[in-house]
């Protein structure tokens, strides 16, 4: 059954996007297995967010089809695009975490309720069941004593690692993370590194958009380069990263 169609959690289609006459996405075709860790790499402006926030309903598409946990999100038929019903959305929506480079935690939130809060009024858990999550996962991101605090008074790694402990709060059968680690110095990018290395050990299904290359290579079991609004070349992260094949790739990995 490992090769079997269900084992496919993100799968998406000939995307395409534009904004105005701009064309961000260009044809892209990507498919993400249970269990496995794509790095999504390239330069600045090649689409790399908008893939994501396409792929989180935070964007529409102009063409193609997503499909996220067996749940249609948009398909395009005889070159109709639809998107599936509000409560079918509602549901994708449950199915996968997102982390961003700036954290976006509620800053008038404790930590506790930045976690807590769409437990208990999207997931309809009780407080006590929401608290006792809360609270496993403070433990593994090595917080739990922040748990009262504010945003405000937690540095950005210790941020980053709340926002993390929120997108697994739910459960969800995939996360991804947009440059987790660009707005934090080395220190504390190390230690937001190590929690996403942990979570591709338990077999968490991830997409990370990241520059941090050595990163990419040792944890993602594949890479794919982006650039123009399309996918450049794809392939086993070491593979990828010791041996581009396309002359793009090349010039873009000579430049860490
Ligand atoms: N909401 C938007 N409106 C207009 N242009 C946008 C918008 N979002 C992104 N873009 C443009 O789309 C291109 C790709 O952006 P983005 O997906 O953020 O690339 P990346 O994440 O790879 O740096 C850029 O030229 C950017 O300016
Ligand atoms: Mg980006």
């Amino acid at each position: 059954m490992s090769d079997s169609k269900n084992d496919i959690v993100l799968e998406m289609t000939d995307i395409h996007k534009s904004f105005e006459k701009l064309e961000v996405l260009n044809g892209i075709n990507l498919q993400v297995r249970k269990g496995e860790v794509v790095a999504i790499i390239g330069p600045s402006g090649g689409g790399k967010s908008t893939l994501l926030r396409c792929a989180t309903t935070l964007e529409r598409v102009d063409y193609g089809k997503i499909v996220i946990g067996g749940d249609v999100l948009c398909d395009t038929i005889s070159g109709r695009l639809s998107y599936c019903d509000k409560k079918t959305e509602k549901e994708i929506r449950s199915k996968f975490g997102l982390v961003f480079q700036n954290f976006n935690l509620f800053p008038h939130f404790s930590v506790k309720r930045n976690i807590t809060e769409a437990l208990i009024h999207v997931h309809k858990k009780s407080k006590a069941e929401a608290e006792t999550i809360c609270n496993n996962l403070l433990m593994k991101m090595g917080l739990i004593e922040k748990a009262d605090e504010y945003p405000c008074n937690l540095s950005g790694g210790q941020q980053q690692r709340v926002s993390i402990a929120r997108a697994l709060a739910t459960n969800p059968e995939i996360i991804f993370f947009d440059e987790p680690t660009s707005a934090l110095d080395p220190e504390l990018t190390k230690g937001v590194l190590t929690v996403i290395k942990d979570l591709a050990k338990e077999k968490m299904t991830m997409v990370i958009v990241t520059h941090e290359m050595s990163f990419a290579r040792d944890v993602a079991d594949r890479i794919v380069f982006m650039d123009g609004g399309v996918i450049v070349e794809e392939g086993p992260a070491y593979d990828l990263v010791t041996n581009p094949q396309q002359q793009r790739t090349k010039e873009f990995l000579a430049g860490y």
